[in-house]
């Protein structure tokens, strides 16, 4: 019974005070593009070229000293869908977007064509050095005259920003409603690689092998959206969303050498995993349906959208669409239940909509907020901070949560230092002014039974 209590008292603690551990270091009223020139910029905002309530970010990726940036062409007037900002300029916190790898890849043509890159979602910096850039291909999905152009891999060197390869896929694996918003990429092998597109309008994956240059399509019912999780709130804005295969998280190679592919549909409550060994292989795929496991459920309200697996920790990261938060859950821990998730930010201000999630290679958590439903059924209010990225160490986010992978004892000696030095904190902002001392162990006294009356009452 003490324990349990105890414990209580503890996990109270840790939720009051020791998470949300992340710090925010972009933040923008809008989005602005570095023009070539201030006239450029004019020219663009008259020609409605630009028009920058029309410009939101959706995902974002961190490689060295470069955060990239996509803003798909769902509106009009969206000048580079691909960009960066530069990590190394600490003059600002709302940087001007640079156009990825060149204005030239974005300029349209007379027939309103962006040259190279047309409306990516979501990219991913392999370890090999590569940008993966998955190129939905439509634009003005949301105005009335949507354009649409066969979606790509876009491959391009990091070191030289050079153009590596682009791969349209073939027509059979793109269907009348498809849409491909999420990337995974296995890079145990840097000339074998796989990546792993979802498509959230018509339930599927298209599997695209580097060494081959070849792709296939991936049916199963698990990528299918489960009718009884469409209905979404998001500050006051109520949809109907039927979205397929959305997070998609790709873990380290396991002993066997293949990885194992985290997914969910975004309309459900659950989450799925497969070893890639079954998704390399259409045939292998289509004979082996029961290879495709369901992990279990976030429970009601649980919706999520992107997730992302820490290769080193292990760590599943993921966003909770409803809740204005994001969450994680350690993957070696065979119980996929709501008491095994942790969360890692929740702020209904600063958190709405967690569109990206990325852990980049020096083990920092990254998280972009862009309020996307107020965007798509409201407006935004141009006169406050709409977007927002999030960063933090992977330890720092985790710690005091279900995902901790420290060992318990560090968890209760850093629980006790903290707890000590916040009341030590707190008795010494009173004694000056009230005269009369509190010693930190009786403040720690006076907490503590505070905490237990609270629970027990
Ligand atoms: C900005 O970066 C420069 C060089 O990296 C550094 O010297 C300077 O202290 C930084 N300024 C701030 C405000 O962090
Ligand atoms: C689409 O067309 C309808 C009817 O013509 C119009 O009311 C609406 O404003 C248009 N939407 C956009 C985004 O242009
Ligand atoms: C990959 O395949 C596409 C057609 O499927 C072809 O256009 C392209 O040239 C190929 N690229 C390489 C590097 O082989
Ligand atoms: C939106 O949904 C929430 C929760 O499902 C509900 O409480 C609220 O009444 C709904 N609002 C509208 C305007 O329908
Ligand atoms: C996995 O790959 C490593 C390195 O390529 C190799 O040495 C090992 O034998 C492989 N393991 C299996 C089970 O194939
Ligand atoms: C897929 O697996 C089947 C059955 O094992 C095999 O016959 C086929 O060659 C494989 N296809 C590819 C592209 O590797
Ligand atoms: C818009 O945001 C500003 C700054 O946060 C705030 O002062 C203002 O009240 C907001 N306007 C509306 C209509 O919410
Ligand atoms: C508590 O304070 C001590 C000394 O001021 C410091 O070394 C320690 O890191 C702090 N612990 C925590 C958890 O903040």
């Amino acid at each position: 019974m003490g324990r349990i209590k105890l414990f209580i008292i503890l996990q109270l603690v840790y939720l009051s005070s020791c998470m949300d551990q992340l710090h925010i270091v972009y933040e923008w009223k809008q989005l602005d593009y570095q023009f070539p020139s201030e006239e450029a910029r004019k020219q663009a905002l008259e020609s409605k070229s630009f028009i920058p309530e029309n410009n939101i970010p959706m995902g974002l990726e961190v490689y060295e000293d470069r955060l990239f940036i996509t803003v798909p062409r769902w509106r009009n007037g969206v000048p580079s869908s691909l960009n960066y900002v530069n990590m190394k300029d600490n003059t600002t916190t709302s940087p001007k977007l640079i156009p990825y790898p060149s204005w030239a890849a974005h300029s349209t043509g007379q027939d309103g064509k962006p040259s190279e890159i047309i409306s990516p979602f979501r990219v991913r910096a392999d370890k090999c050095g590569r940008l993966w850039v998955l190129d939905n291909g439509k634009i003005g999905n949301l105005e009335n005259n949507t354009v649409k152009y066969p979606p790509a891999i876009i491959i391009y060197d990091l070191k030289t920003d050079n153009l590596i390869r682009k791969y349209v896929f073939p027509e059979d694996q793109v269907k009348e409603d498809s849409g491909f918003a999420n990337i995974a990429v296995e890079d145990m092998d840097c000339a074998n690689t796989y990546a792993y597109a979802g498509d959230l309008g018509k339930p599927g994956i298209v599997v695209y092998s580097f060494d081959k240059n070849e792709s296939w399509r991936i049916t199963h019912h698990f990528f299918h959206p489960d009718p009884l999780a469409c209905d979404f709130s998001v500050k006051g804005n109520n949809f109907s969303w039927t979205d397929a295969i959305f997070g998609i998280g790709i873990s380290a190679p396991n002993p066997d050498n293949f990885s194992t592919l985290y997914f969910h549909p975004m309309s459900s409550y659950n989450e799925f995993a497969v070893s890639t060994e079954y998704l390399r292989n259409q045939s292998i795929a289509d004979d082996n349906f029961e290879a495709f496991k369901v992990l279990g459920s976030r429970g009601p309200n649980a919706q999520s959208s992107v997730s992302f697996v820490d290769p080193k920790t292990g760590v599943l990261f993921y966003s909770l669409v409803n809740l204005n938060a994001v969450a994680c859950w350690r993957t070696s821990n065979k119980d996929y239940k709501m008491k095994n998730q942790g969360r890692i930010y929740m702020n209904e201000e600063t958190m709405v909509y967690p569109t990206d999630i990325k852990v980049d290679y020096d083990d920092n958590l990254w998280i972009l907020s862009n309020r996307m439903p107020i965007w798509m059924y409201g407006k935004l209010n141009q006169s406050d901070i709409n977007f927002r990225v999030f960063s933090a160490p992977v330890l720092d986010a985790i710690s005091h949560t279900a995902c901790d992978v420290t060992a318990r004892s560090d968890i209760l000696d850093k629980y006790k230092n903290k707890f000590l030095n916040i009341t030590n904190k707190i008795a010494s902002k009173f004694q000056p002014s009230a005269g009369a001392s509190i010693s930190p162990v009786t403040f720690a006294a006076i907490l503590c039974s505070w905490l237990i009356a609270s629970i027990l009452l």
